[in-house]
């Protein structure tokens, strides 16, 4: 199929299926295709994001751990802290996980921080300091599982491994016109990868999912690859649980320049080890402001209230500390107190 007849309005025609011999050269064809128009699209309509500006692997392996489950907006400025306090992997490993942890603060899942750290310190420790070069071989790290490895391997190293994440998956099953589970579209991913150009294509095939085949509203019009597509806006999706409500109270006590704050368990479930603003009933305190905030499947009513003596003696079980304003910000603080002390205006 040529380009310009599609181009002149005719139908569009999809990727022919991936079964069938007599088929295959067809089926080659539409996929060059495919590649060269999405490769120019990705040329022309690229993001300009920090961790772009080079394939240097350290770089790429953090923006990819920072982007699990976060969005590229809530990274760029945690990136550009992270890599300016850190800029190689010697300096990440020999920092204290508090440190990591500290400039981890507020993207969330710091069980990602942990193992970036962990696997920092057996990259020098144990491989002097160069980051395996291959996917197979950087899956041994703490931390790096299928998509990262492949996304380091093919960014970094050029190797033909594709990548599937949630934007992914969604192209691929409208290209295709059918859902597809998650080892199906690692299957159909590798099929369709441009083996020429794999770190280029994984990014094309993600970023074409993150700006332009989104999950809703997708703005087929703009789409370099709306020829081949059988589905075309179909909704794909797995329908989402449905996230649960809860309401809480924290208490700022703030006295001559300090801050009242208590450090989680070590073997909490989630954030262990990190500061917060204590929780107390909102009884009869002085109520500074209310906010919401989302963590994994929950979103929360925050209240904050002055705290006095009883929310004090309420948190005396607690590991806690009196931290200087000044000194907040070297505390791995949990996302939720961080907002809440920008809020007050004390950070
Ligand atoms: N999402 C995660 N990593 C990405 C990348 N390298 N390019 C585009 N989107 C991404």
């Amino acid at each position: 199929m040529g380009k310009s007849a599609t181009r002149t309005g005719a139908k569009a025609e999809s990727l022919p299926p991936c079964s069938g011999f007599e088929e295959k050269a067809v089926r080659l064809k539409a996929i060059g295709e495919l590649r060269a128009a999405l490769r120019e699209w990705y040329a022309q309509h690229k993001r300009e994001l920090p961790w772009r500006q080079n394939t240097d692997a350290y770089r790429v392996w953090v923006s990819e751990i920072m982007l699990q489950q976060t969005r590229v907006a809530a990274v760029l400025e945690h990136y550009r802290i992270f890599l300016n306090a850190f800029p190689n992997i010697e300096a990440l490993a020999s920092a204290s996980e508090q440190r990591v942890l500290a400039l981890w603060s507020g993207l969330g899942y710091y069980r990602r921080a942990r193992m970036l750290h962990q696997a920092g310190r057996v990259v020098v420790s144990e491989l002097g300091g160069m980051l395996p070069r291959d996917a197979e071989a950087l899956r041994k790290l703490p931390g790096v599982g299928r998509y990262t490895a492949s996304a380091i391997a093919s960014i970094a190293y050029g190797e033909s491994t594709a990548v599937v994440d949630g934007n992914v998956e969604r192209v691929l099953s409208r290209l295709d016109g059918e859902p597809r589970d998650n080892a199906s579209a690692w299957r159909r991913a590798q099929e369709l990868l441009d083996a020429r150009h794999p770190g280029e294509w994984n990014q094309a095939m993600m970023e074409l999912g993150a700006t332009v085949c989104t999950p809703r509203a997708p703005q087929c019009v703009a789409c370099p690859v709306r020829f081949w597509c059988r589905a075309p806006g179909a909704e794909m999706d797995r329908p989402r649980a449905a996230r649960k409500q809860m309401e809480m109270t924290r208490a700022l006590i703030e006295r001559a320049g300090r801050v009242y704050l208590v450090q989680r368990p070590g073997d909490a479930a989630k954030m262990a080890g990190m500061w917060e603003l204590p929780e107390c009933d909102a009884g009869g305190a002085k109520e500074l402001c209310v906010l919401r905030h989302s963590i994994t499947d929950t979103d929360y009513k925050v209240r904050v209230v002055s705290g006095g003596m009883k929310a004090l003696l309420a948190n005396r079980a607690r590991a806690g500390r009196w931290v200087p304003i000044e000194e907040i910000e070297r505390l791995p603080l949990t996302g939720l107190t961080r907002k809440i002390l920008r809020k007050q205006g004390l950070r």
